[in-house]
């Protein structure tokens, strides 16, 4: 291996460590739907994730323990563990990755069971006119 190509991989090592993928609004609508949000929710659930993580998928709360780009709680919803655990069967490490298909997974369980106020920032600023967080998109 050539130095040239040493310092690329080592780069594309540090990168891939400190994996922190912030998504842009309109992308984030459109991942969400492929893993099974309604049309009809994507300005709700990007309002959500803006005010929760402003859609940096590695957000952590640690006063709170709240995790990823829906900050979902370590109290109810998965475990800090090594073994998945909480009512989304999961370790909440999962929810801190690029590839939002898991925690968006755990989101809709989460909602199925308590509805959107199972956000604060739902009441606080995402129950009224949502659609300018998906205009343009
Ligand atoms: C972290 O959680 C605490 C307790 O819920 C909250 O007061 C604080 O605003 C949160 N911090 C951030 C950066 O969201």
């Amino acid at each position: 291996m050539s130095s040239k190509s040493a310092i690329f991989v080592f780069a594309a090592f540090v990168l891939a460590l400190g994996r922190a993928k912030i998504y842009d609004r309109c992308e984030f609508g459109r991942a969400i739907q492929t893993y099974g949000v309604p049309a009809d929710q994507v300005a709700v659930w990007t309002c959500i994730a803006q005010r929760e993580s402003n859609f940096d998928t590695a957000a952590v709360n640690w006063s709170s323990g709240d995790h990823g780009i829906f900050q979902i709680s370590e109290l109810f919803w998965c475990s800090t563990g090594d073994t998945p655990g909480g009512g989304c069967n999961a370790r909440c490490a999962q929810f801190e990755q690029d590839d939002i298909a898991e925690a968006t997974a755990c989101a809709l369980y989460i909602y199925s069971q308590m509805g959107f106020t199972a956000w604060t920032t739902y009441l606080q600023y995402c129950n009224g006119d949502v659609s300018s967080y998906v205009a343009g998109c």
